[in-house]
């Protein structure tokens, strides 16, 4: 699919009438600055579409992304950050949760992002046993690729394969953009585009 047009909706904190319509849902998922907000821009090919930043914990709603009206690309906020108030942490947490378990909305991806680089935390592998539970289509990409010491790089993506327990891991660099291809292919396919 060729991306024509990727804009920002709005940013939702808790139900929204435009998550019940037929246009599915595809939720960007992962730790407080794995890159979650650098790897929609690399897939829309638009830089500065969703707001990025070396400060950990930066996204705070569901940022919702229309893509050639045919997909919403849901931006969650990350979790496990580990600064921030625990009033304030707990929120994120809760709409997280609320948004992928508990409502009625249903994502067509699944898409749970970690650090390739520093491998699967505590937290990434108890949140994929969550969406597991949950019987989420879940799509694992293993972002800053380019991070990892060429040497390394073999060694590092068996441990991170292994640790993500069978499900499909695609390497990926926001940075340098490898896989953004692969990515818009498996997310997106060949669908038609509502005009
Ligand atoms: P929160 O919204 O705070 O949860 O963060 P996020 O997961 O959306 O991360 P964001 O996209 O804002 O990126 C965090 C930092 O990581 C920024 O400084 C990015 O430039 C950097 N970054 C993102 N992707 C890559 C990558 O592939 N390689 C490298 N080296 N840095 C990256
Ligand atoms: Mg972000």
């Amino acid at each position: 699919m060729t991306i024509t047009s990727a804009t920002f909706v709005r940013g939702i904190t808790g139900p929204d009438p435009l998550l019940l319509s037929d246009t599915p849902q595809i939720a960007m998922i992962g730790r407080s600055n794995v890159g979650k907000s650098s790897v929609i821009n690399t897939l829309v090919q638009k830089k500065g579409l969703a707001v990025t930043s070396s400060t950990p914990g930066r996204t705070r709603e569901i940022n919702i992304y229309n893509i050639n009206n045919a997909f919403f690309l849901m931006d969650l906020p990350g979790y496990g950050f580990a600064r921030g108030s625990h009033s304030e942490r707990e929120a994120l947490q809760r709409l997280i949760y609320w948004y992928l378990i508990q409502s009625e909305y249903h994502q067509k991806y699944v898409v749970l992002i970690i650090d390739a680089n520093v491998g699967p935390t505590a937290n990434d592998i108890e949140t994929l046993r969550t969406l597991e539970v949950a019987g989420k289509n879940i799509l694992i990409v293993a972002n800053k690729i380019d991070k990892i010491r060429p040497s390394d790089y073999h060694k590092q993506m068996q441990k991170v394969t292994n640790l993500m327990g069978g499900h499909t891991v695609l390497p990926y660099s926001a940075e340098k953009k490898i896989g953004t291809d692969e990515l818009r292919e498996i997310l997106f396919g060949n669908v038609k585009v509502a005009e």
